[in-house]
Protein backbone atom coordinates (compact mmCIF):
# COMPACT_ATOMS: atom_id res chain seq x y z
CA UNK A 1 0.00 0.00 0.00
CA UNK A 2 1.77 3.23 -1.51
CA UNK A 3 1.79 6.20 1.16
CA UNK A 4 0.05 9.62 -0.90
CA UNK A 5 1.42 12.18 1.73
CA UNK A 6 5.32 10.68 1.70
CA UNK A 7 4.69 10.62 -2.04
CA UNK A 8 3.45 14.12 -1.89
CA UNK A 9 6.08 15.50 0.95
CA UNK A 10 8.46 14.23 -1.43
CA UNK A 11 7.10 16.35 -5.02
CA UNK A 12 8.49 19.76 -5.98
CA UNK A 13 4.79 20.52 -5.98
CA UNK A 14 3.77 18.92 -2.66
CA UNK A 15 6.39 19.36 -0.85
CA UNK A 16 6.08 23.52 -1.21
CA UNK A 17 2.67 23.23 -0.56
CA UNK A 18 3.12 21.15 2.55
CA UNK A 19 5.82 24.27 3.68
CA UNK A 20 3.16 26.60 3.07
CA UNK A 21 1.01 24.91 5.32
CA UNK A 22 3.33 24.62 7.94
CA UNK A 23 2.34 20.44 7.67
CA UNK A 24 5.75 18.30 8.43
CA UNK A 25 7.20 16.70 5.74
CA UNK A 26 8.61 13.01 6.04
CA UNK A 27 11.70 12.51 4.18
CA UNK A 28 11.89 9.22 1.50
CA UNK A 29 14.54 7.03 3.45
CA UNK A 30 17.79 5.74 2.36
CA UNK A 31 18.02 2.03 2.80
CA UNK A 32 20.76 -0.67 1.77
CA UNK A 33 21.05 -1.26 -2.27
CA UNK A 34 20.54 -4.80 -3.36
CA UNK A 35 23.83 -5.07 -5.20
CA UNK A 36 26.07 -3.24 -2.48
CA UNK A 37 24.82 -4.38 1.08
CA UNK A 38 26.41 -3.47 3.78
CA UNK A 39 28.67 -0.97 2.40
CA UNK A 40 29.41 1.66 4.51
CA UNK A 41 30.47 5.26 3.14
CA UNK A 42 30.78 9.13 3.64
CA UNK A 43 31.89 11.12 6.54
CA UNK A 44 31.82 10.47 10.37
CA UNK A 45 32.45 13.14 12.85
CA UNK A 46 33.44 11.52 16.29
CA UNK A 47 33.49 12.88 19.95
CA UNK A 48 34.17 11.56 23.45
CA UNK A 49 33.94 12.63 26.71
CA UNK A 50 36.45 12.41 29.12
CA UNK A 51 37.73 8.80 30.23
CA UNK A 52 35.86 7.33 27.81
CA UNK A 53 36.24 3.74 26.86
CA UNK A 54 36.01 2.20 23.64
CA UNK A 55 37.73 4.65 21.19
CA UNK A 56 40.02 2.37 20.35
CA UNK A 57 36.98 -0.05 19.36
CA UNK A 58 35.51 2.55 17.38
CA UNK A 59 38.86 3.06 15.34
CA UNK A 60 39.33 -0.05 14.72
CA UNK A 61 35.69 -0.63 13.51
CA UNK A 62 35.97 2.55 11.21
CA UNK A 63 39.41 1.74 9.58
CA UNK A 64 37.37 -1.31 8.25
CA UNK A 65 34.53 0.67 6.09
CA UNK A 66 35.01 3.21 3.83
CA UNK A 67 34.17 5.28 6.28
CA UNK A 68 36.30 8.78 6.28
CA UNK A 69 36.71 10.34 9.46
CA UNK A 70 35.98 14.27 9.52
CA UNK A 71 37.13 16.94 12.15
CA UNK A 72 34.55 19.26 13.59
CA UNK A 73 35.47 22.18 11.12
CA UNK A 74 35.41 20.09 7.60
CA UNK A 75 32.41 18.18 8.96
CA UNK A 76 29.45 18.63 6.61
CA UNK A 77 26.40 16.61 5.86
CA UNK A 78 27.83 13.75 8.64
CA UNK A 79 27.35 11.24 10.60
CA UNK A 80 28.14 11.80 14.21
CA UNK A 81 29.60 8.69 16.98
CA UNK A 82 30.03 9.92 20.53
CA UNK A 83 31.66 7.59 23.25
CA UNK A 84 30.29 8.82 26.29
CA UNK A 85 31.33 5.91 28.76
CA UNK A 86 33.33 8.16 30.39
CA UNK A 87 30.29 10.53 31.89
CA UNK A 88 30.23 9.92 35.12
CA UNK A 89 28.66 13.49 36.87
CA UNK A 90 26.51 15.80 36.13
CA UNK A 91 28.69 18.55 35.52
CA UNK A 92 30.61 16.30 33.16
CA UNK A 93 27.21 16.07 31.09
CA UNK A 94 28.73 19.11 29.54
CA UNK A 95 30.87 17.25 27.06
CA UNK A 96 27.85 15.64 25.65
CA UNK A 97 26.20 18.66 25.62
CA UNK A 98 28.66 20.83 23.58
CA UNK A 99 29.40 18.14 21.11
CA UNK A 100 25.91 17.71 19.94
CA UNK A 101 24.99 21.72 20.22
CA UNK A 102 27.94 22.30 17.99
CA UNK A 103 27.50 19.46 15.93
CA UNK A 104 24.02 18.25 14.82
CA UNK A 105 23.44 20.93 12.98
CA UNK A 106 26.21 18.84 10.21
CA UNK A 107 24.23 15.79 10.77
CA UNK A 108 23.15 14.64 6.85
CA UNK A 109 19.96 13.77 5.29
CA UNK A 110 19.06 10.29 6.69
CA UNK A 111 22.36 10.85 8.62
CA UNK A 112 23.13 8.27 11.89
CA UNK A 113 23.91 9.46 15.58
CA UNK A 114 25.44 6.73 17.35
CA UNK A 115 25.81 7.48 20.94
CA UNK A 116 28.28 4.55 23.14
CA UNK A 117 27.66 3.92 26.68
CA UNK A 118 28.59 1.75 29.59
CA UNK A 119 25.72 -0.69 30.32
CA UNK A 120 24.59 1.00 33.84
CA UNK A 121 24.33 -2.96 35.42
CA UNK A 122 27.78 -3.69 34.37
CA UNK A 123 29.68 -0.76 36.43
CA UNK A 124 30.30 -0.95 39.93
CA UNK A 125 29.92 2.97 40.71
CA UNK A 126 26.47 4.03 41.59
CA UNK A 127 27.10 7.39 39.75
CA UNK A 128 28.96 6.05 36.76
CA UNK A 129 26.07 3.73 36.45
CA UNK A 130 23.24 6.50 36.85
CA UNK A 131 24.56 8.66 34.32
CA UNK A 132 25.00 6.52 32.08
CA UNK A 133 21.25 5.74 31.96
CA UNK A 134 20.70 9.14 31.53
CA UNK A 135 22.31 8.20 28.04
CA UNK A 136 18.82 6.82 27.18
CA UNK A 137 16.81 9.64 27.39
CA UNK A 138 19.08 11.58 25.66
CA UNK A 139 19.48 9.55 22.74
CA UNK A 140 15.68 9.38 22.53
CA UNK A 141 14.94 12.78 22.68
CA UNK A 142 18.09 13.63 19.90
CA UNK A 143 16.35 10.79 17.91
CA UNK A 144 13.01 12.66 17.91
CA UNK A 145 14.27 16.05 17.07
CA UNK A 146 16.47 14.51 13.47
CA UNK A 147 13.60 12.53 12.75
CA UNK A 148 11.97 15.28 10.32
CA UNK A 149 15.78 14.76 8.48
CA UNK A 150 15.26 11.32 7.48
CA UNK A 151 18.29 11.04 10.34
CA UNK A 152 18.39 8.19 13.34
CA UNK A 153 19.96 8.07 16.71
CA UNK A 154 20.70 4.80 18.51
CA UNK A 155 22.25 4.14 21.70
CA UNK A 156 24.69 1.24 21.89
CA UNK A 157 25.17 -0.25 25.35
CA UNK A 158 28.70 -2.12 26.05
CA UNK A 159 28.52 -5.08 28.92
CA UNK A 160 31.13 -6.80 30.65
CA UNK A 161 33.31 -7.97 27.84
CA UNK A 162 31.45 -6.82 25.26
CA UNK A 163 34.02 -4.23 24.38
CA UNK A 164 35.53 -6.90 21.88
CA UNK A 165 32.14 -7.07 20.15
CA UNK A 166 31.47 -3.77 19.43
CA UNK A 167 32.35 -4.21 15.73
CA UNK A 168 28.86 -5.59 14.52
CA UNK A 169 26.20 -3.63 16.30
CA UNK A 170 28.74 -0.22 15.55
CA UNK A 171 28.26 -0.88 11.51
CA UNK A 172 24.60 -2.09 11.96
CA UNK A 173 23.76 1.23 13.58
CA UNK A 174 25.39 3.17 10.98
CA UNK A 175 24.47 1.17 8.27
CA UNK A 176 20.93 2.28 5.72
CA UNK A 177 19.64 -0.76 7.16
CA UNK A 178 18.99 0.93 9.89
CA UNK A 179 16.62 2.96 8.48
CA UNK A 180 13.51 2.65 10.59
CA UNK A 181 15.51 1.21 13.75
CA UNK A 182 15.04 4.91 15.10
CA UNK A 183 15.64 5.69 19.05
CA UNK A 184 16.66 2.09 20.40
CA UNK A 185 18.86 0.87 22.65
CA UNK A 186 20.77 -1.97 21.51
CA UNK A 187 23.40 -4.04 23.84
CA UNK A 188 26.71 -5.34 22.70
CA UNK A 189 27.74 -7.97 25.75
CA UNK A 190 30.63 -10.52 25.43
CA UNK A 191 30.26 -12.83 22.72
CA UNK A 192 28.93 -16.40 23.07
CA UNK A 193 32.09 -17.20 20.63
CA UNK A 194 34.96 -16.34 19.00
CA UNK A 195 34.41 -12.75 16.92
CA UNK A 196 35.04 -13.52 13.08
CA UNK A 197 36.52 -10.29 12.27
CA UNK A 198 37.61 -10.92 9.18
CA UNK A 199 34.62 -12.45 7.79
CA UNK A 200 32.95 -11.19 4.97
CA UNK A 201 30.92 -8.13 5.71
CA UNK A 202 29.01 -8.56 2.50
CA UNK A 203 28.01 -11.93 2.59
CA UNK A 204 27.96 -13.02 6.09
CA UNK A 205 25.52 -15.91 5.74
CA UNK A 206 27.30 -17.48 2.59
CA UNK A 207 26.26 -21.24 2.79
CA UNK A 208 24.52 -20.81 6.03
CA UNK A 209 21.17 -22.91 6.33
CA UNK A 210 18.19 -19.98 7.87
CA UNK A 211 14.49 -21.48 8.33
CA UNK A 212 12.25 -18.56 7.90
CA UNK A 213 8.07 -19.29 9.21
CA UNK A 214 5.63 -17.21 7.34
CA UNK A 215 7.75 -16.81 4.21
CA UNK A 216 5.30 -16.71 1.56
CA UNK A 217 4.33 -13.18 2.16
CA UNK A 218 5.18 -9.62 3.64
CA UNK A 219 7.75 -9.94 6.37
CA UNK A 220 8.80 -13.21 5.93
CA UNK A 221 9.18 -12.87 2.03
CA UNK A 222 11.70 -9.99 2.61
CA UNK A 223 13.51 -11.53 5.65
CA UNK A 224 14.05 -14.71 2.79
CA UNK A 225 15.48 -12.24 0.20
CA UNK A 226 17.49 -10.45 2.55
CA UNK A 227 18.71 -13.43 4.13
CA UNK A 228 19.33 -14.58 0.71
CA UNK A 229 21.25 -11.55 -0.48
CA UNK A 230 23.70 -11.95 1.95
CA UNK A 231 24.37 -15.59 1.06
CA UNK A 232 21.95 -17.75 2.63
CA UNK A 233 20.63 -20.88 1.96
CA UNK A 234 16.50 -20.69 3.10
CA UNK A 235 13.80 -23.05 3.89
CA UNK A 236 10.90 -20.91 3.99
CA UNK A 237 7.41 -22.25 5.81
CA UNK A 238 4.35 -21.66 5.38
CA UNK A 239 0.56 -22.93 5.30
CA UNK A 240 -0.25 -25.56 2.59
CA UNK A 241 -3.22 -22.92 1.78
CA UNK A 242 0.15 -20.75 0.84
CA UNK A 243 1.72 -23.00 -1.11
CA UNK A 244 1.50 -21.85 -4.36
CA UNK A 245 2.88 -18.34 -3.02
CA UNK A 246 5.67 -19.70 -1.01
CA UNK A 247 6.92 -22.06 -4.13
CA UNK A 248 7.00 -19.05 -5.99
CA UNK A 249 8.82 -16.88 -2.99
CA UNK A 250 10.94 -19.57 -2.39
CA UNK A 251 11.86 -20.07 -6.21
CA UNK A 252 13.00 -16.32 -6.40
CA UNK A 253 15.39 -16.29 -3.53
CA UNK A 254 16.59 -19.92 -4.48
CA UNK A 255 15.53 -21.39 -1.60
CA UNK A 256 13.22 -24.31 -0.31
CA UNK A 257 10.03 -24.52 -0.14
CA UNK A 258 7.76 -26.39 2.72
CA UNK A 259 4.23 -26.47 3.46
CA UNK A 260 3.78 -27.04 6.84
CA UNK A 261 1.09 -25.69 9.55
CA UNK A 262 4.07 -25.31 12.74
CA UNK A 263 1.12 -25.94 14.81
CA UNK A 264 0.65 -29.51 13.35
CA UNK A 265 2.20 -32.07 16.02
CA UNK A 266 4.76 -33.41 13.78
CA UNK A 267 5.59 -29.86 13.32
CA UNK A 268 9.29 -30.08 14.88
CA UNK A 269 10.63 -33.41 13.71
CA UNK A 270 9.64 -32.42 9.97
CA UNK A 271 11.62 -29.12 10.02
CA UNK A 272 14.23 -30.77 11.45
CA UNK A 273 14.11 -33.76 8.67
CA UNK A 274 14.08 -31.08 5.92
CA UNK A 275 16.74 -29.71 7.74
CA UNK A 276 19.22 -32.72 8.08
CA UNK A 277 18.54 -33.08 4.19
CA UNK A 278 20.58 -29.97 3.18
CA UNK A 279 23.06 -29.58 6.10
CA UNK A 280 23.79 -30.38 9.21
CA UNK A 281 24.03 -27.38 11.28
CA UNK A 282 21.17 -24.90 11.17
CA UNK A 283 22.46 -21.28 11.19
CA UNK A 284 19.24 -19.70 12.59
CA UNK A 285 15.22 -20.29 12.76
CA UNK A 286 13.46 -16.65 12.30
CA UNK A 287 9.82 -17.32 14.10
CA UNK A 288 8.14 -15.20 11.65
CA UNK A 289 4.79 -16.81 11.11
CA UNK A 290 2.18 -14.96 13.53
CA UNK A 291 -1.40 -14.11 13.00
CA UNK A 292 -3.77 -11.42 14.61
CA UNK A 293 -7.55 -12.47 15.42
CA UNK A 294 -8.69 -9.18 17.52
CA UNK A 295 -12.21 -8.82 19.25
CA UNK A 296 -12.77 -6.87 22.98
CA UNK A 297 -11.88 -9.53 25.13
CA UNK A 298 -15.77 -9.99 26.18
CA UNK A 299 -16.51 -10.81 22.48
CA UNK A 300 -13.28 -13.00 22.10
CA UNK A 301 -13.97 -16.31 21.32
CA UNK A 302 -12.06 -19.37 23.20
CA UNK A 303 -10.93 -20.56 19.43
CA UNK A 304 -9.82 -16.83 18.69
CA UNK A 305 -7.37 -17.07 21.42
CA UNK A 306 -6.31 -20.82 22.03
CA UNK A 307 -5.60 -20.50 17.80
CA UNK A 308 -3.50 -17.48 17.80
CA UNK A 309 -1.50 -18.38 21.11
CA UNK A 310 -0.80 -21.78 19.11
CA UNK A 311 0.08 -20.07 16.15
CA UNK A 312 2.05 -17.12 17.62
CA UNK A 313 3.75 -18.88 21.16
CA UNK A 314 2.64 -22.44 21.34
CA UNK A 315 4.44 -23.52 18.39
CA UNK A 316 7.76 -21.33 18.57
CA UNK A 317 8.22 -23.26 21.60
CA UNK A 318 7.70 -26.70 20.21
CA UNK A 319 10.48 -25.82 17.77
CA UNK A 320 12.96 -24.49 19.91
CA UNK A 321 12.29 -27.28 21.97
CA UNK A 322 13.31 -29.88 19.34
CA UNK A 323 16.24 -27.94 18.17
CA UNK A 324 17.66 -27.60 21.10
CA UNK A 325 17.02 -31.15 21.77
CA UNK A 326 19.61 -31.56 18.95
CA UNK A 327 22.64 -29.73 18.48
CA UNK A 328 22.29 -28.50 15.40
CA UNK A 329 22.24 -25.01 16.47
CA UNK A 330 25.28 -25.19 18.79
CA UNK A 331 28.54 -23.10 18.52
CA UNK A 332 27.32 -20.03 16.59
CA UNK A 333 23.78 -20.93 15.86
CA UNK A 334 20.82 -17.95 15.81
CA UNK A 335 17.12 -17.84 17.96
CA UNK A 336 15.14 -14.90 16.46
CA UNK A 337 11.29 -14.22 17.31
CA UNK A 338 9.14 -11.40 15.98
CA UNK A 339 6.96 -9.54 18.60
CA UNK A 340 5.86 -6.09 18.43
CA UNK A 341 5.13 -2.90 19.75
CA UNK A 342 1.32 -4.48 21.04
CA UNK A 343 3.69 -6.98 23.22
CA UNK A 344 5.17 -4.14 24.51
CA UNK A 345 2.64 -0.88 24.83
CA UNK A 346 -0.88 -3.00 24.52
CA UNK A 347 -3.69 -2.09 21.92
CA UNK A 348 -7.47 -2.48 21.62
CA UNK A 349 -8.71 -5.20 20.87
CA UNK A 350 -5.57 -7.24 20.93
CA UNK A 351 -5.48 -9.18 24.64
CA UNK A 352 -4.40 -12.20 22.89
CA UNK A 353 -1.84 -10.80 20.41
CA UNK A 354 -0.57 -8.64 22.92
CA UNK A 355 -0.04 -11.56 25.20
CA UNK A 356 1.56 -13.67 22.65
CA UNK A 357 4.19 -11.09 21.57
CA UNK A 358 5.14 -9.89 24.87
CA UNK A 359 5.98 -13.67 25.31
CA UNK A 360 8.07 -13.56 22.67
CA UNK A 361 9.81 -11.27 24.46
CA UNK A 362 9.86 -13.10 27.58
CA UNK A 363 11.40 -15.99 25.52
CA UNK A 364 14.24 -13.49 24.48
CA UNK A 365 14.98 -12.41 28.00
CA UNK A 366 14.64 -16.01 29.47
CA UNK A 367 16.61 -18.03 26.97
CA UNK A 368 19.64 -15.74 26.15
CA UNK A 369 21.31 -16.86 28.75
CA UNK A 370 21.00 -20.40 28.92
CA UNK A 371 21.56 -20.93 25.04
CA UNK A 372 24.58 -18.37 25.46
CA UNK A 373 26.07 -21.13 27.16
CA UNK A 374 25.86 -23.34 24.03
CA UNK A 375 27.38 -20.46 21.45
CA UNK A 376 23.71 -19.35 20.44
CA UNK A 377 21.93 -16.27 20.52
CA UNK A 378 18.14 -15.20 21.08
CA UNK A 379 17.12 -11.74 19.75
CA UNK A 380 14.02 -10.89 18.67
CA UNK A 381 12.32 -7.49 16.72
CA UNK A 382 9.61 -5.69 17.50
CA UNK A 383 7.94 -3.82 14.69
CA UNK A 384 5.74 -1.40 14.89
CA UNK A 385 3.56 0.19 11.95
CA UNK A 386 4.96 -1.74 9.03
CA UNK A 387 3.66 -1.53 5.38
CA UNK A 388 1.78 -5.15 4.57
CA UNK A 389 -1.20 -6.54 3.88
CA UNK A 390 -1.91 -6.54 7.60
CA UNK A 391 -1.20 -3.23 8.13
CA UNK A 392 -3.71 -2.07 4.53
CA UNK A 393 -6.78 -3.90 6.32
CA UNK A 394 -7.00 -1.06 8.58
CA UNK A 395 -9.53 1.52 8.54
CA UNK A 396 -8.01 4.57 5.79
CA UNK A 397 -8.07 7.33 8.95
CA UNK A 398 -6.71 5.06 11.41
CA UNK A 399 -3.63 4.09 8.78
CA UNK A 400 -3.06 7.49 7.94
CA UNK A 401 -2.77 8.62 11.45
CA UNK A 402 -1.15 5.48 12.74
CA UNK A 403 2.41 6.13 10.11
CA UNK A 404 2.45 9.93 11.36
CA UNK A 405 2.71 8.90 14.66
CA UNK A 406 6.91 8.16 14.16
CA UNK A 407 9.63 10.26 14.51
CA UNK A 408 9.85 9.47 10.95
CA UNK A 409 6.73 10.82 9.86
CA UNK A 410 5.65 7.39 7.81
CA UNK A 411 5.55 3.68 8.17
CA UNK A 412 8.18 0.77 7.73
CA UNK A 413 9.27 -1.54 5.34
CA UNK A 414 8.98 -5.30 5.73
CA UNK A 415 12.95 -4.66 4.28
CA UNK A 416 13.46 -2.64 7.66
CA UNK A 417 12.55 -5.45 9.64
CA UNK A 418 14.55 -8.01 7.50
CA UNK A 419 17.63 -5.82 7.87
CA UNK A 420 17.56 -5.95 11.29
CA UNK A 421 17.13 -9.36 11.67
CA UNK A 422 20.04 -10.19 8.84
CA UNK A 423 22.21 -8.42 11.35
CA UNK A 424 21.24 -10.59 14.41
CA UNK A 425 21.99 -13.36 12.14
CA UNK A 426 25.58 -12.30 11.03
CA UNK A 427 28.12 -14.11 12.29
CA UNK A 428 29.73 -11.25 13.64
CA UNK A 429 27.21 -10.09 15.81
CA UNK A 430 28.12 -13.22 18.18
CA UNK A 431 28.07 -10.82 21.08
CA UNK A 432 24.75 -9.70 20.25
CA UNK A 433 22.34 -11.36 22.62
CA UNK A 434 19.26 -10.74 24.63
CA UNK A 435 18.14 -7.85 22.68
CA UNK A 436 15.17 -6.76 21.58
CA UNK A 437 14.80 -3.86 19.29
CA UNK A 438 11.97 -2.05 17.73
CA UNK A 439 11.70 -1.35 14.27
CA UNK A 440 9.02 1.49 14.59
CA UNK A 441 10.92 4.53 13.89
CA UNK A 442 10.19 5.38 17.05
CA UNK A 443 6.41 5.53 16.94
CA UNK A 444 4.69 7.10 19.82
CA UNK A 445 3.17 3.24 20.89
CA UNK A 446 5.51 1.64 22.75
CA UNK A 447 8.68 4.03 21.71
P1 LIG B 1 1.30 -11.74 7.11
O1 LIG B 1 -0.06 -12.13 7.56
O2 LIG B 1 1.41 -10.94 5.85
O3 LIG B 1 2.24 -13.04 6.95
C1 LIG B 1 2.27 -14.05 7.92
C2 LIG B 1 2.59 -15.36 7.24
O4 LIG B 1 2.57 -16.38 8.25
C3 LIG B 1 1.54 -15.74 6.18
O5 LIG B 1 2.18 -16.10 4.99
C4 LIG B 1 0.82 -16.90 6.85
O6 LIG B 1 0.29 -17.84 5.89
C5 LIG B 1 1.90 -17.51 7.71
N1 LIG B 1 1.33 -18.35 8.75
C6 LIG B 1 0.27 -18.07 9.55
N2 LIG B 1 -0.03 -19.14 10.32
C7 LIG B 1 0.87 -20.11 10.03
C8 LIG B 1 1.07 -21.44 10.49
N3 LIG B 1 0.28 -21.98 11.41
N4 LIG B 1 2.09 -22.14 9.96
C9 LIG B 1 2.90 -21.62 9.01
N5 LIG B 1 2.75 -20.36 8.54
C10 LIG B 1 1.74 -19.61 9.04
O7 LIG B 1 1.95 -10.97 8.33
P2 LIG B 1 3.14 -9.91 8.37
O8 LIG B 1 2.57 -8.56 8.45
O9 LIG B 1 4.15 -10.19 7.31
O10 LIG B 1 3.76 -10.23 9.81
C11 LIG B 1 4.84 -11.13 10.03
C12 LIG B 1 5.16 -11.15 11.51
O11 LIG B 1 5.42 -9.83 11.97
C13 LIG B 1 4.02 -11.68 12.37
O12 LIG B 1 4.56 -12.44 13.43
C14 LIG B 1 3.37 -10.41 12.90
O13 LIG B 1 2.69 -10.65 14.10
C15 LIG B 1 4.59 -9.53 13.07
N6 LIG B 1 4.29 -8.09 13.09
C16 LIG B 1 3.81 -7.43 11.97
C17 LIG B 1 3.56 -6.06 12.01
C18 LIG B 1 3.06 -5.29 10.82
O14 LIG B 1 2.91 -4.07 10.92
N7 LIG B 1 2.83 -5.90 9.68
C19 LIG B 1 3.77 -5.31 13.24
C20 LIG B 1 4.27 -6.09 14.34
C21 LIG B 1 4.53 -7.42 14.25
Amino acid sequence: MSDKYLELANSKFGGSLLSALGLPKPVVLMRESADRPHRLSGDVLCGSSTGAAFSENINTTLASTDIKLVSADSADKCNLIFDASGICSAEQTVELYDFFHQNLAKLGRCGRVVVIGHKPSALQDADHATLQRGLVGFVKSVAKEIGRKGATANLLYVDRGGDSAIAAPLRFLLSAGCAFTNGQLLTATAPVTEVDLQADWQRPLEGKLVVVTGAARGIGLAISQVLARDGAKVIGVDVAQSQSQLNAAMASVDGVALALDITAQDAPQTLIDCCLQHADKLHGIVHNAGITRDKMLSRMTEQQWQLLMQVNLGSVQKINRALLATEMLDNGGRIVGIASTSGIAGNVGQTNYGFSKSAVIGMVESMAQQCADRGITVNAVAPGFIETQMTAAIPFATRHIGRRLSSLGQGGLPVDVAEVIAFYLSPQAVGVNSNILRVCGQNLVGA
